[in-house]
């Protein structure tokens, strides 16, 4: 796989490149618990955000409910620390099942390009645990990261803008994702590398579906609500942050 050419687009989307000072800290070994476990919760989070948004503007109640009863192993997990350690069998009941409520013409478009995404990431979520698991390395409730808060700050408060502005937060959220694990993988030991690399592809897919998504849901030019959302994006980026995460700013310990 060439990953130069797979990231050359999330890059070029991207206002700026993950500053040295943030790899410099993030690279450190005693980290990595930290940023292991900060990478499994966001793996999470990317999942109930596609799910929320498939809730609120497709599903019916049923489907609805139905997609939150396949978060709730992954969710009591993270949230409330319950030995539920299922992740396989939860993943394997995974179904395209949603019946849309048939409001919007992109309705079907959402559901396909979200569910995939759900898919993925939850898949991606259980790869990291099993590598915590390998490493001895036990879940620890930490704080969120202020990047994501921060950034839904920018999400225009009336539909139909809302939506896309959240699409657009998600195509930044998921190629910063993608950006930072080409930056850390020459960094770690080998087997990491390895699977930082693995993760490029579906990360830089993701950034383009959300982006896809929001180009043929709105009904006016987005070019300025990208270069908005993208500026904030680079300030939380090249910022400086209290604390080291997946998506913090450089971190001043
Ligand atoms: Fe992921
Ligand atoms: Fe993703």
């Amino acid at each position: 796989m060439n990953y130069e050419t797979l990231l050359q687009p999330v890059v070029n989307f991207l206002h700026c490149r993950t500053p040295d000072a943030w790899i410099s800290v993030a690279r450190r070994p005693e980290n990595l618990p930290l940023l292991l476990t900060d990478h499994l919760v966001c793996e999470l989070k990317a999942a109930l955000t596609a799910t929320w948004l498939i809730r609120k503007y497709v599903a019916d109640k049923p489907s609805g409910e139905a997609i939150l009863a396949w978060l709730k192993p992954y969710e009591a997990f993270v949230y409330r620390e319950l030995p539920d350690h299922d992740f396989l069998q939860a993943h394997k009941n995974l179904a395209r099942n949603i019946t849309s409520t048939n409001r919007f013409p992109w309705a079907d478009d959402l559901v396909d390009k979200m569910m995939l995404l759900i898919k993925e990431e939850l898949h991606h979520f259980y790869q990291v645990w099993e590598i915590m698991q390998q490493r001895g390395i036990t879940y620890q409730k930490m704080t969120a990261s202020r990047y994501a808060k921060s950034l839904m700050r920018e999400v225009t408060t009336h539909e139909p803008v809302t939506l896309v502005d959240k699409l657009i937060c998600g195509a930044y959220i998921e190629a910063r994702s993608c950006e930072r694990f080409a930056v850390l993988a020459p960094h770690l030991d080998a087997d990491l590398e390895k699977f930082y690399l693995s993760l490029l592809r579906s990360e830089a897919r993701h950034y383009q579906d959300y982006l896809t998504l929001a180009q043929n849901i709105a009904d006016f030019d987005i070019t300025e609500r990208v270069q908005a959302i993208g500026e904030a994006e680079a300030r939380l980026i090249l910022g400086e942050d209290s604390e080291l995460r997946f998506h913090s700013g450089c971190p001043v310990l």
